[in-house]
C-alpha cells in the first residue's frame, strides 16, 4: 500500500481481476465500486445499512458495502452482481421476472448467490431470514421467492446431467 497525502492506493480483487484504486480512509467500498471503478450494479439505497440495495460478497459473505470501508478490502475477494454473468440466480430472476424498478435487485441477486451457494438444493425457513436483510420498495418479494425457487430447479437439473 503506497500513502500519499491522506490517499492510500490499495490493490482490490473485484470479480476476479485485480485492481488498484486510489481511495481515501474515508471512502466507502461502494463509493469506489461505482465512482471509481465503474461497476454501479451495487446501488446506493440508504447508504445508512438498512436496505441492502448495495450488496456484494467479500471473501464469499454477504455484507452491505455502503458499510465497509474500501482500506479494509484490500487484498480481499470482493464479487458484485456484474461478477454473477450466466449463473443460475441470474436465470431465475429473468425467467420469472423477480423485479419491478429493479432497484433492489442486484442486492438480491448477491444475496440470494450466497444463500444457493451455502444451501444449493433445499429450500427452508433459512431462506426468508437470510434474505430479510434486503428490501424491495416495490414489495416485490413473491417474483423473488419465484426466482430463488427457479435457479434451485435450474441447479437440481445441472446437478441431475452432472
Ligand atoms: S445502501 Fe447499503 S444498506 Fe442501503
Ligand atoms: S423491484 Fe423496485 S425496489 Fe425492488
Amino acid at each position: 500500500m503506497k500513502k500519499q497525502l491522506g490517499i492510500e492506493t490499495i490493490e482490490l480483487q473485484v470479480n476476479e481481476e485485480k485492481r488498484r484504486v486510489a481511495v481515501r480512509p474515508a471512502d466507502t467500498l461502494l463509493r469506489v465500486l461505482r465512482e471509481k471503478l465503474g461497476l454501479t450494479g451495487a446501488k446506493p439505497g440508504c447508504e445508512n445499512g438498512d436496505c441492502g440495495a448495495c450488496t456484494v460478497l467479500l471473501d464469499d459473505v454477504p455484507v452491505k458495502s455502503c458499510m465497509v470501508l474500501a482500506v479494509e478490502t484490500a487484498g480481499k475477494k470482493i464479487v458484485t452482481v456484474e461478477g454473477l454473468k450466466n449463473t443460475a440466480i441470474q436465470q431465475g430472476f429473468l425467467e420469472e421476472g423477480g423485479f419491478q424498478c429493479g432497484y433492489c435487485t442486484s442486492g438480491f441477486l448477491v444475496n440470494a448467490y450466497a444463500l444457493l451457494e451455502k444451501h444449493p438444493t433445499e429450500q427452508g425457513d433459512w431462506d426468508r431470514e437470510w434474505l430479510e436483510s434486503n428490501l424491495c420498495r416495490c414489495t416485490g418479494y413473491e417474483g423473488i421467492s419465484r426466482a430463488v425457487a427457479k435457479a434451485r430447479t435450474i441447479i437440481k437439473d445441472k446437478i441431475a446431467r452432472g
